[in-house]
């Protein structure tokens, strides 16, 4: 690693690590369009490099790695491609999260409405959730059918049913009480955001928790997604002042 940042200049300082990146993996199907491929074969593609990257941030020792993987209105996508993604995850839970599981200290975590997938995506989540709840490595988070805006309502749902059998008083309500109704209950904010592709928004990821994260943009196509990309956008990262609305 050492010898990878000298040669590409890149200074990182350990005292200022992000603890938790988030990553929007756009740009398969225009990586596959440019080799004249299907947009499978860059699903496909970009589901290795999610591996790579994946071993290689907790060989960094960050903490958490939160994926965009498939959102709430990737549902709009034509049958076939929708059902070849829900292949590639069936065959990436039994090929590279067992392996993570048995190989790697690292915990997955899934966010999202996981009642909208097939039964036994469902079985193949909880299973590698359960097996490595107690795990002290990254902690990698897919967001799978995620979307922020039902997110949030279905926090607000839960809230209200909270606050209508007298679990919980409406003027208690604040962030820290918001927070434990989100998917991401016990997960921190992310510090840094990266989107690669070229596109700059947000397209629905984790709306409430992103309210003081970084950006970090590039054109780089999700499967041509390097290591050096990634410390790069740690690199940057570490140059932005971060004043959270008050003064330095
Ligand atoms: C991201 O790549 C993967 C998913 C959204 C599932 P895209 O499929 O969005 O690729 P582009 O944006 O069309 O290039
Ligand atoms: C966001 O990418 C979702 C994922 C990467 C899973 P999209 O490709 O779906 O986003 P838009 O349509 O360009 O906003
Ligand atoms: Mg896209």
């Amino acid at each position: 690693m050492l010898e990878f940042l000298k040669r590409e200049k890149i200074k990182i300082e350990k005292e200022k690590m992000p603890q938790h990146i988030a990553i929007i993996m756009d740009g398969n199907g225009r990586w596959a369009r440019k080799r004249g491929l299907p947009r499978s074969a860059g699903h496909r593609f970009g589901a290795q490099k999610l591996k790579e990257i994946v071993l290689f941030a907790d060989e960094i020792g960050l903490k958490y790695l939160t994926v965009y993987a498939f959102s709430t209105e990737n549902w709009k996508r034509p049958k076939e491609e929708v059902e070849n993604l829900m292949n590639l995850l069936r065959e990436f839970f039994d090929t590279e999260i067992e392996n993570l599981i048995n190989k790697t200290q690292i915990r997955i975590r899934v966010i999202g409405d996981i009642s909208k997938l097939d039964k036994d995506i469902q079985e193949r989540i909880v299973s590698a959730e359960e097996k490595t709840k107690d795990k002290k490595g990254l902690c990698v988070v897919i967001a799978l059918n995620y979307g922020a805006r039902q997110e949030i309502i279905n926090a607000v749902k839960n809230l209200a049913l909270d606050i209508k059998s007298g679990k919980i008083d409406i003027g208690d309500v604040d962030e820290d009480l918001f927070k434990k109704y989100l998917y991401t209950n016990d997960i921190p904010d992310p510090d840094l955001l990266i989107r690669p592709s070229g596109e700059m928004r947000v397209s629905n990821f984790l709306l409430w928790q992103i309210s003081y994260t970084e950006f970090w943009f590039s054109n780089v196509l999700w499967p041509d997604f390097k290591k050096e990309h990634l410390l790069k956008a740690i690199e940057d990262y570490q140059k932005r002042e971060r004043r959270f609305g008050g003064v330095k």
